[in-house]
């Protein structure tokens, strides 16, 4: 999003974090923690903020499994003060989510209303944050999307670029299937939903196409030039994880798209784009 600001000059941006460190192009950052309900109301009203998008998450999926007042404090409680606070001043609030609130028994791709049956803790408290946000912001846009990378921060395509470079074999689950997401193609698409007005409800966000993990490895690589790492397909039984993962989890993007008229890249272009910043 930070990359997208002064193409969209018009609006004023508070960039803030737990631990305020630089934005992505060198700005300083502000300090908020918004598991803080006093600090997070005093931080809106100073800035007199009108609209809130909320990409803290505690997205340790694995480790949630043994933290779930921790998870719940920041997926589920921290969305909802951050709604209230800008409620109150008639704004709108944008709260990404994910498609682990799906269970993945799915065979078609999962539309925005349908149901929901999460089977990990993390899953069920971004759920309930969704629920809690949407109660206390009326004009409330729930975006979830999935298997998100980017050129920044720690994600699976930056861990599979420097496996494939350091080993010589790497076993990758072949049997969950999903959509990867540029993180710079999802924040063009709120940028899009923030200039063209907020539409509340619940929309889904990733890529197009339908890939296996093992699958996108593969093609991290190719578009690297990796050669020397051969990728192992694996099931998901030889790969025990706390917290169970679903199976299916590809998203139907037709509400958004048509709510916005916007058109969503092919994973493996965005990913070859990725790649070309990295390297
Ligand atoms: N990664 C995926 O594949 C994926 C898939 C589907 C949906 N999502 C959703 O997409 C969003 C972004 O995910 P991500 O993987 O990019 O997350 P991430 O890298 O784990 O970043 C989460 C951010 O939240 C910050 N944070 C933690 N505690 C906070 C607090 N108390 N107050 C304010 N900020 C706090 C973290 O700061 P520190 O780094 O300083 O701790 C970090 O900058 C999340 O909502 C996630 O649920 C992610």
């Amino acid at each position: 999003m930070q990359l997208l600001e002064k193409d969209n000059c018009q609006h004023t941006y508070y960039n803030t974090d737990v631990r305020a460190m630089e934005t992505a192009d060198g700005r300083p950052q502000q300090s908020l923690d918004i598991t803080d309900r006093e600090a997070v109301a005093r931080f809106v009203d100073e800035h007199q903020i009108d609209g809130i998008v909320n990409c803290a998450a505690y997205t340790a999926v694995d480790k949630a499994e043994a933290n779930e007042e921790t998870a719940r404090l920041l997926n589920t409680v921290a969305p909802c003060y951050l709604a209230e606070a800008v409620d109150r001043r008639g704004g709108w609030l944008i709260q990404i989510s994910t498609d682990y609130v799906f269970d993945g028994t799915n065979h078609t791709p999962y539309k925005p209303d349908d149901p929901t049956c999460p089977n990990s803790v993390y899953g069920r408290t971004k759920l309930a944050g969704e629920v809690q946000a949407m109660q206390a912001c009326r004009r409330t846009m729930i975006i979830r999307t999935a298997w998100l990378y980017s050129t920044f921060g720690n994600n699976f395509v930056k861990t599979m670029l420097r496996l494939g470079r350091e080993k010589s074999e790497l076993g990758v689950i072949f049997d969950q299937i999903g959509t990867p997401t540029y993180a710079r193609d999802l924040a063009l698409c709120i940028m899009t939903a923030i200039n063209g007005g907020i539409k509340p409800g619940i929309y889904h966000y990733s890529n197009e196409g339908v890939i296996s993990w093992y699958d996108f490895t593969k093609a991290i690589h190719r578009l690297a030039g990796i050669t020397q790492c051969h990728v192992r397909p694996l099931h998901t039984s030889e790969y025990p994880t706390p917290a169970a993962r679903p199976h299916y989890s590809v998203l139907d993007k037709t509400k958004i798209k048509q709510a916005y008229n916007i058109e969503i890249p092919y994973w493996e272009d965005s990913l070859a784009e990725c790649i070309r910043q990295l390297l």
